[in-house]
């Protein structure tokens, strides 16, 4: 049902709004000035060495109150990738930071779709509330985001070409429709390319979000025993560590 949705809207978007009058959106509801907080701030505190960092509609919408709940689930909070993203912080100890635009999105399913649209087609990089601080006291990472429009939310952009996550273990996990992860890795690699991301990608379809606690769960608790060829893992206790090669039987 997305499908044939976002197909009719991508069309129209496509001939209802010529890429220059998109890009012209942008910046222009920035009334908001961009300051940074430190990520911990925002939400709990725990292990200083691990961010757990996510864009969820939910948390970036203006909620009208005739919002249909039916049409529009995702931006009830909790959003999908929000609770996703509450897990892994309890899982690993680590701050919790919401990527958040200025200018959210509406509330209404077809009107956030178009929005997203145009972004996309205009390559805009929308403007950050806040930014992480000190950034560097990160090691690892973990990013998650829904797939939009066969990508990523274009804050997410944002968010990466803002923040460098270079030479940092950075772990993906996604909500999405039908379409999967689609392109959202290659634009994430494109926008941090010297990231350590790891192919050990998290994923769940947006109606198994909500009962997808065990997995995400088990997910991060793997990922404290990958060994990966004596590269550095983090045992996600906050330490780097050198891990010897697994011997099979
Ligand atoms: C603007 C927008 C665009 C979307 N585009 C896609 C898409 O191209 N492919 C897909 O599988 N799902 C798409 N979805 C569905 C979301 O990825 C999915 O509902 C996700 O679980 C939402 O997570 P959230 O509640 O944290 O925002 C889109 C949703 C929105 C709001």
């Amino acid at each position: 049902m997305f499908w044939k949705k976002a197909m009719v809207l991508m069309l129209t978007a496509m001939l209802a709004f010529p890429l220059a009058a998109c890009a012209g959106r942008q910046g222009s509801n920035s009334a908001v000035s961009e300051e940074s907080v430190t990520a911990g701030e925002t939400a709990e505190e725990g292990n200083g060495n691990i961010l757990v960092a996510y864009f969820s509609w939910a948390d970036n919408a203006v909620l009208s109150e005739d919002v249909d709940a039916v049409t529009s689930p995702s931006v009830i909070p909790p959003g999908n990738v929000q609770q996703l993203a509450g897990w892994v912080q309890e899982e690993t100890g680590g701050d919790l930071f919401s990527i958040r635009v200025t200018d959210p999105y509406p509330s209404d399913w077809d009107d956030c779709l178009e929005r997203a649209n145009e972004e996309r087609g205009a390559d805009a990089r929308p403007e950050l509330l806040e930014n992480v601080e000190d950034l560097e006291r990160y090691d690892t990472v973990f990013l998650g985001y829904p797939n939009w429009w066969y990508g990523v939310p274009m804050a997410l952009l944002s968010f990466l070409e803002q923040n460098d996550l270079s030479g940092k273990q950075v772990y993906l996990f996604c909500s999405h429709g039908t379409g999967g992860l689609a392109n959202s890795v290659e634009l994430i690699t494109e926008a941090a390319p010297a990231a350590e991301i790891s192919d050990d990608i998290f994923d769940c379809y947006e109606e198994e979000a909500a009962s997808s606690e065990e997995d995400i769960r088990g997910w991060v608790e793997e990922l404290g025993q990958v060994v990966s060829g004596g590269d550095l893992v983090s045992d996600l206790s906050g330490t780097v560590t050198i891990t010897a090669v697994e011997q099979e039987e």
